[in-house]
């Protein structure tokens, strides 16, 4: 083999694969498909929060019968859309339980008239009294799910926290508070669907997991597997909010499609996308840590509760990540996180890239800095006393096999940052006065990738190969692309694998009637968990090749071909199967919540500069540095895109996304007033990543996806921190909330 010796497309900048369809417009989006006598849907929406439906009231001056009208009653099966357990009613049955859940479905063709009679639907709703934060959740002051408000609740403890904090010789307490995030992905969700006698439910839209929906639509349908089926079209992006949402608008869209017999789509504007689907889970921490006199950890006790809104669906799951990383990558002999989702009348929160470990990881890192403070010493010589390093065990008693060396990373950081110089140089002109401040922050952190604990093992994910006569490899799973490189990086694999060119790698479209099970397209599991499968896949392909005898062992690419169509003459069809199984030496405790939680992780230091203006309180990131090991990079630009766009999304989570609540409700659904970052807002990111190569994982790659979202926030609080000598505990630092802080300081 050609490929032993170097690679010849790993760590090379592959084009991405649907690249020019995406740039030259021809990419079809899920709003770009028609069908003949299509009708379109819209949903009616609760106005109130949480209270018994006494009516609905269909107004005047529309020609309702011309209209396809849904209600749950018209739910041929089972009234839920089925993730974790089945709480959540597909359309509202008798009572709602936060604002903008779906109540009746309309179709009808003409778009415009749609919108008129869905303005003419009122929903009489009786109201209950209402809870909106984790406070009243966590007090009970009504209890709306369940018996005591909980979704879901871990302890993580390892050692004896309590015992220990008692011989501590420094404790340092904090609270420390994250909002929620809207995920705005280009294009907002869509879906269409047809329903027929024949072939049962098909939907096409825009997701990130085809197998969620198809096991939504299962039950809702009441059909068996083969009689449902779920397309990806091209994804605008999907950042965790095209996870769970999708079964929602797909059995919305479908019921429709049912109903009226017609191809029915559904598209939300971006007002509706943003109130009624998911965003980040806004979330409190409270730390109390000991340590000794020098600043080592001696116990850390964590309480992290994240609002889960009026449903559980994925809120177990994003609280399980979130608590496991409470700790970070520090060494400390007693630890105890407790970890809970609680229930509260918003819209559920769901997932959003990161998923749980950016709230956590940026009270911690905050609450570090807060600590060397009192300690005394400089929050770098914190960290290195502290640090985590192999053969030692995390909060979660999971041994560290990998070379990790975050004191590396970090004097890596600081070297292309000039951190050190900086923060002096900064202190010293602060001092002076002025109106701008500057400063000078960083976050050490880490992100395991994967699903967490036994869930790779639950999923047993599946992808397959299949090769033409022509010498063509197609891959098939059910992972998908969404701007973050799956198609290139599985043809960079499969291609390397195989000692073929990238052009003979064609992907098929994520299809549950083509492709197998690969699992979600989510946890940042793509390329290390599926790509590795890929990679298997085409390594079986070549064997059969290479033991049929029709192709040497150390052949050139272009004798693949003429091999594949021998085979396909002499033995039939050229494919292969691969199936995930579990490293026999990962255990996962579910009961303790030990054990090897992730099956590697990727570890970074990330220095945010920024200035401050003392006079209207707004913060400019002015440079960032992001440094990091996630194993080999498959390919340099699809990568520092990922951190590029991570710490994007990172600047506008610390400064400008501002969820604004009203009752339960997003008053600020609109781009004008929701602020996120643009370009002018952007600073040059400086990506470096320290390539250790991860033995198992594909060409030795681990995964990047959701790492950068972790420590930007806390490395630009750090900064504001240092920049102002305010003492940041709540994100977003937008300038009315620094504003505030700044007039009680000099108060
Ligand atoms: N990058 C782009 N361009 N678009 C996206 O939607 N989603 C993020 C991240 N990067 C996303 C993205 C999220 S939430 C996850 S979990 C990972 O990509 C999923 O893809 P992976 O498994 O290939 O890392
Ligand atoms: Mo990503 S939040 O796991 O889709």
């Amino acid at each position: 083999m050609t490929q032993s010796t170097t690679a010849r497309l790993i760590g090379k900048p592959v084009q991405r694969k649907e690249g020019r369809e995406k740039v030259t417009g021809s990419a079809r989006y899920v709003d770009d498909i028609t069908f003949p006598d299509m009708l379109h849907g819209a949903t009616v929406r609760s106005t109130v929060p949480r209270g018994r439906i006494a009516g609905i009231h269909f107004g005047d001056d529309i020609p309702w019968n011309e209209f396809t009208i849904v209600t749950a009653k018209d739910i041929p099966a089972k009234n839920c859309v089925a993730l974790l357990i089945e709480d959540q009613p597909c359309l509202a049955d008798g009572v709602v339980n936060h604002p903008e859940e779906a109540v009746v479905l309309l179709a009808h063709r003409d778009k415009y008239l749609l919108e008129e009679a869905r303005r003419a639907v009122r929903i009489d709703v009786d109201p209950l009294p209402a809870i909106f934060t984790i406070e009243d959740s966590l007090a009970k002051k009504e209890i709306i799910w369940g018996d005591d408000n909980i979704f879901k609740s871990f302890l993580v403890e390892k050692g004896d926290a309590d015992a220990a904090m008692a011989t501590a010789e420094v404790i340092v307490e904090g609270e420390y508070e994250t909002g929620a995030q809207e995920q705005l992905y280009i294009e907002p969700q869509g879906m269409i669907a047809q329903v027929s006698g024949a072939e049962g439910v098909t939907v096409w839209g825009s997701l990130q997991c085809p197998y969620y929906v198809h096991k939504a639509l299962k039950g809702i349908f009441g059909l068996p597997a083969e009689r449902i089926r779920v397309v990806q079209t091209e994804t605008g992006g999907g950042f965790g909010g095209k996870e769970e949402y999708p079964s929602m608008i797909a059995a919305h869209s479908a019921l429709l499609a049912l109903k009226s017999g017609k191809v029915v789509k559904m598209i939300y504007d971006r007002a509706e996308d943003m109130a009624a689907t998911t965003k980040r889970h806004p979330s409190r921490t409270r730390h109390r840590t000991g340590l000794t006199r020098d600043g080592k950890l001696v116990a850390m006790d964590i309480d992290f509760t994240i609002d889960g809104g009026a449903y559980e669906t994925l809120s177990p799951v994003v609280l399980s990540r979130g608590t496991i990383h409470a700790a970070g990558p520090y060494l400390c002999a007693n630890v105890r996180v407790r970890g809970r989702a609680v229930a509260t009348n918003m819209p559920p929160h769901g997932a959003f890239r990161g998923f749980g470990a950016p709230q956590s990881v940026f009270a911690l890192e905050r609450h570090m800095d807060r600590i060397a403070e009192t300690v005394g010493i400089a929050p770098d010589e914190l960290r290195r006393r502290n640090f985590i390093h192999q053969g030692e065990t995390l909060a979660v008693s999971q041994v560290v096999r990998e070379k990790v060396d975050m004191e590396k990373l970090m004097n890596r950081a600081f070297e292309l940052s000039d951190y050190h110089a900086k923060r002096e140089r900064f202190c010293a002109e602060n001092a002076r006065g002025g109106a701008i401040k500057r400063g000078i922050g960083f976050a050490a952190f880490l992100h395991g990738a994967g699903f967490t604990g036994s869930g790779e093992e639950y999923l047993a994910s599946e992808a397959a190969m299949e090769a033409t006569p022509e010498g063509r490899v197609r891959v098939l799973a059910g992972s998908t692309e969404m701007g973050q490189g799956t198609n290139t990086i599985f043809t960079q694999i499969a291609a390397e694998a195989l000692g073929i060119d990238a052009d003979h790698i064609e992907i098929v479209q994520p299809d549950t009637a083509h492709v197998p099970n690969s699992g979600p397209t989510v946890a940042s599991r793509t390329t290390m968990i599926v790509g590795k499968l890929v990679e298997s896949a085409a390594k079986s392909i070549r064997q059969s090749l290479v033991e049929s005898g029709l192709l040497k062992l150390d052949y050139s690419a272009p004798e693949f071909g003429p091999a594949c169509a021998r085979y396909i003459e002499k033995c039939g069809a050229l494919k292969s199967f691969v199936k995930y199984r579990q490293p026999k030496d990962l255990h996962w405790d579910d009961e303790k919540y030990q054990g090897d939680a992730y099956g590697a992780y990727g570890w970074a230091v990330y220095v945010a500069e920024v200035s401050v203006d003392a006079r209207t309180a707004e913060t400019r990131v002015d440079d960032f540095v992001a440094v990091q090991e996630v194993g080999t990079i498959i390919n340099p630009v699809l990568a520092s895109g990922q951190v590029e766009g991570g710490v994007a999304q990172g600047i506008g989570l610390a400064l400008y996304e501002n969820v604004v609540w009203q009752q339960g409700r997003m008053v600020n659904g609109q781009m004008t007033n929701y602020i996120m970052p643009t370009s002018m807002d952007v600073p040059p990111i400086r990506v470096h990543f320290e390539e250790v190569p991860y033995e198992r994982g594909p060409a030795g790659a681990k995964g990047i996806g959701e790492l950068p979202l972790d420590g930007t926030a806390p490395a630009i609080a750090n900064a504001i921190a240092h920049a102002t000598g305010i003492d940041i505990r709540k994100i977003p630092v937008t300038p009315e909330a620094l504003a505030g802080l700044m007039e009680t300081v000099h108060a």
